[in-house]
């Protein structure tokens, strides 16, 4: 099954893509993981995307294109994945279409806007293998250190407070068309994000299997 997970930052679609993930074993996609992985190696296309990446704007189109299309052609996408934080725009949603990408579902996780600038400024991510954690909903074990790797948890630069505003906006005017683009293809399916993971999660698997 070929997937893509939709909504606003901090809606919780790499939560939502661990649990699908674990359950219908195909992997995850996240460009935001991916061009993170690219600026912390000081890549080519790593350098390009960080000044977009800290103000809160989205990474041009071709890049992200161009490494979405590499990473879907490797071995392990041939029985299906889940594409987290991709497409976030028209141009890139038609790109999918062009290679010939058949896509099965697409599940928007919606929550308010309001909401979601509290999770993300409780959001520490690990400075070693970026597992994310939230003070209040997903404390790590030992405060400021990551559970599966030892190393110090941070603030994603991103997730300041005004940036998040930033992001927010980006969102509603660049990737909530895509909400339209999906539903006239008979494709989206919404769920409302809870105040529980364990609940959002119970409801996206429903909508997946629906
Ligand atoms: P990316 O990493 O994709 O960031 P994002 O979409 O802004 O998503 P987040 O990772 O912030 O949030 P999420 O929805 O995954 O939420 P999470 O599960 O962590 O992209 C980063 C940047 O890269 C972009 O801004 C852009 O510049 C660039 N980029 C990436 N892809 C691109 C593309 N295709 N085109 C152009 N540019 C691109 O949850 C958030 C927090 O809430 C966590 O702490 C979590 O524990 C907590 N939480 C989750 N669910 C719940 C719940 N139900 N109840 C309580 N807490 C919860």
């Amino acid at each position: 099954m070929n997937l893509i997970l939709l909504g606003a930052p901090g809606a919780g679609k790499g939560t939502q893509a661990e649990v699908i993930c674990n359950a219908l074993k195909i992997p995850t996609i996240s460009t935001g993981n991916m061009l993170r992985a690219a600026v912390k190696d000081g890549t080519e296309y790593g350098l390009k995307a960080k000044a977009a990446m800290d103000a809160g704007d989205l990474v041009s189109d071709d890049i992200v294109i161009g490494i979405l299309k590499d990473r879907i052609a490797q071995d392990d996408c041939k029985g299906g994945f889940i594409l987290d934080g991709f497409p976030r725009t028209v141009p890139q949603a038609e790109a999918l279409d062009t290679m010939g990408v058949r896509i099965d579902k697409v599940v928007e996780i919606h929550v308010a806007d309001e909401t979601i600038q509290r999770r993300l400024s409780g959001r520490r991510v690990c400075e070693g293998c970026g597992n994310s954690y939230h003070i209040d909903f997903k404390p790590t074990k030992v405060e400021g250190i990551c559970d599966a790797c030892g190393a110090k948890t941070v603030i994603r630069k991103d997730d300041e407070p005004a940036t998040v505003i930033d992001r927010l906006k980006t969102y509603h005017e660049k990737t909530a068309p895509l909400k339209d683009y999906y539903a006239k293809q008979g494709k989206l399916v919404t769920v409302e994000g809870q105040e529980e993971v364990a609940e959002t999660s119970k409801l996206t698997l429903k909508a997946i299997e629906g």
